[in-house]
């Protein structure tokens, strides 16, 4: 494969860390298989720069800061929040042309994302919209599971075909139901949404917990990709007959999940998750009952996907001249491919590594 083939655009805004992790301290991250430094200024900006010493490519990020200057731990090279170096170790004059690259930032709805492509490019309107994550009206805890062992657009296949629910999350939000919907697909050059509503059967366990009685519901699943890598899912159920099809959703509960997912390596992401319910927002017990439910070891919800993930990578990689078949439930998933073709394909440099292709 040759090394410029790749899997994800560069020009795009992909989470880096959640805001809270990133403080007035060095952290290091590795985005579309760039390593970046990632530290907050004084002033309270994040800043981002590739993670490697001009001098001799140690990483930045195990030297420490000085201010908000970045101060290598090799030989002392200094370097500002723009990359420029401004101080050399036994000499008066600092060469203009030492310098590390800089990539744009911004924080927004809990995240910080970094676009590492053509700096000029970057549009702080392009964010993809995650404003569930800090919507008052709602409440959850999410987590992240940094350098998760596979490819990134399998784990989009993995939210925009919720049928795999049935059978990797039996005891908890899977049901047969699932397989016997028709679902509806619709796409434009930014999002693809998938549509399924479930019909009158019986609660599957994890929505009685959230409903508070095990009755007969009408169960929704509407996901929203937004190229090239974030994915919401609108989910939830209501009491048979109290509306919900026709719009009226008070007698039910609903939850949001959001993945904001970051390509590493070609076989590494970082998959940045919440679950945000409209329910018992104010009650803690709640928020610690559902993030416990959805890690929960192999019975958790996440670790049941991470495990099918990570395993399915290796048989790619194992089995590197099968080709991937479709089937109708993957519209969703290769329409968000498309997408994500299509913007890798408007980059000038970039060979597209595609679906058909080996490993993922
Ligand atoms: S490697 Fe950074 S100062 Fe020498
Ligand atoms: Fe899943």
């Amino acid at each position: 494969m040759p090394t410029t083939e790749r899997s994800y655009p560069r020009n795009a805004w992909y989470a880096a860390a959640w805001s809270h992790e990133i403080e007035h301290d060095l952290s290091a991250r590795t985005v579309c298989d760039t390593d970046l430094v990632l530290y907050r200024k004084s002033d309270g900006e994040v800043t981002a720069l590739e993670d490697a010493c001009w001098h001799r490519l140690l990483p930045l990020s195990m030297g420490k800061l000085d201010g908000d200057r970045v101060m290598c731990g090799y030989h002392g090279l200094k370097f500002d929040s723009d990359g420029r170096c401004v101080y050399m170790p036994s000499q008066e004059t600092v060469n203009p042309s030492a310098c590390v690259r800089h990539f744009p930032t911004v924080e927004r709805h809990a995240l910080v994302w970094v676009w590492p492509g053509n700096p000029a490019l970057a549009d702080p309107e392009l964010v993809p919209d995650f404003h569930w994550n800090d919507d008052p009206q709602l409440a959850g805890r999410g987590g992240t599971f940094y350098s998760l062992g596979c490819n990134y657009r399998l784990l989009v296949d993995n939210l925009m075909d919720l049928t795999h629910e049935t059978f990797v999350h039996a005891g908890s939000i899977g049901h047969d139901s699932i397989t016997r919907t028709p679902f509806e697909i619709e796409h434009d050059d930014r999002f693809v949404t998938m549509s399924r509503w479930m019909l009158n059967h019986d609660a599957p366990p994890f929505w009685a917990w959230q409903l508070g009685r095990d009755v007969a519901v009408d169960r929704w699943h509407q996901i929203r990709f937004e190229a090239p890598s974030t994915v919401v899912g609108d989910v939830g159920v209501a009491e048979i007959g109290t509306g919900a099809p026709e719009g009226d959703r008070s007698q039910g509960v609903t939850g949001y999940f959001l993945a904001a997912i970051t390509p590493e390596t070609e076989t590494s992401c970082h998959y940045f998750w919440n679950f945000v319910r409209d329910h018992h927002i104010d009650d803690p017990e709640w928020t610690e009952a559902l993030h416990t439910a959805h890690v929960n070891g192999e019975s958790g919800v996440y670790e049941q996907d991470v495990e099918v993930l990570e395993a399915q990578q290796a048989a790619i990689e194992r089995h590197s001249r099968m080709p991937f078949y479709h089937l109708n439930i993957d519209a969703g998933a290769l329409w968000a491919r498309r997408l994500i073709e299509q913007r890798i394909a408007a980059e000038p440099d970039a060979p597209i590594r595609r679906l058909e292709a080996a490993a993922g």
